[in-house]
């Protein structure tokens, strides 16, 4: 993303946290637990009953239904839509005033993705976004994994690595990658080849991760329910599910937005994924 276009959604977001406070909603409260670790960290983890409650009924509706995945393992339909009852409980209960604590703003949801992980065979091998990687979208969205099944090391719990980490590990990155362009790879590697591009940037990332043994977080939750947030922009790969294991989550991006709108506004729309992040003219007028 050029600097250009970070600074455009830069002030956009300035401009949100001005009106939020401006109309004084929620003007002088505490910081909770969860937006303190998520501003310090990146990421944070959190649940409760009801959530963990809505979670088993999406999960048991879910298992209730003829074919809900396509080829690839998503969720056919407009996920937001089929459960918006337990979403906006959800939100009610903590995700919603977690959102606007990080952001000091009201938000909108941009994409909503409901998958399901799973290894067939046994000889299969670390792929896409199971390997260490970045979004690379806008910084100031806020991932939101809503964990419907439990998560742990053998059903692919994705792993992510602290938010100063990160940012040194992309600067070098950034730096070797333009490099290794620049003095061993040919342009005609790169044509039309961005998954080429993807995979030296990963491996890149793995090996520092492994050669300095940098220590990353892998989420584990017995039940269904966790809520696992973190910025788009910490170095992350989604775990490897194990042979027979399988792991159900919702996956939302998440940003600032200048207008105000209740619950029921945000989950009236499909949140089916059009792009990886919005464009700066179709940001909430
Ligand atoms: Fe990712």
């Amino acid at each position: 993303m050029s600097e250009n276009l970070s600074l455009l959604y830069l002030f956009y977001d300035l401009k949100a946290k001005i009106i939020f406070k401006f109309k004084k909603f929620e003007l002088f409260k505490t910081k909770t637990k969860e937006t303190k670790e998520f501003k310090k960290y990146g990421f944070t983890v959190f649940t409760n009953r009801i959530i963990r409650k809505e979670c088993n009924s999406i999960l048991k509706k879910i298992k209730s239904l003829d074919d809900p995945w396509d080829s690839t393992n998503k969720f056919k339909d407009s996920a937001s839509e089929i459960f918006k009852t337990q979403l906006i409980s959800i939100f009610k209960n903590g995700i919603d005033e977690f959102i606007k604590s990080v952001f000091d703003s009201d938000y909108y949801i941009f994409y909503h993705s409901l998958y399901k992980s799973e290894r067939l065979t046994k000889e299969k091998s670390p792929q896409g976004s199971q390997l260490w990687h970045a979004d690379g979208g806008p910084g100031n969205c806020i991932n939101l994994m809503i964990c419907h099944s439990h998560i742990d090391e053998s059903n692919g719990s994705m792993k992510i690595i602290e938010w100063e980490e990160s940012k040194n590990l992309l600067v070098k990155l950034h730096y070797d990658y333009k490099n290794l362009v620049r003095n061993t790879l040919s342009i005609n590697d790169f044509k039309n080849n961005r998954i080429f591009s993807r995979e030296i940037k990963c491996s890149l990332l793995k090996k520092y991760i492994e050669e300095k043994s940098i220590k990353y977080f892998q989420p584990e939750s017995k039940n269904s329910g966790a809520i696992f947030a973190f910025r788009n922009n910490c170095v992350h790969a989604g775990g490897f599910t194990e042979f027979g294991s399988e792991r159900i989550v919702s996956i939302m991006h998440i940003y600032p937005s200048i207008n105000r709108s209740s619950l029921d506004e945000k989950f009236n729309k499909l949140h089916l994924k059009t792009k990886p992040y919005p464009l700066f003219q179709d940001l909430p007028k």
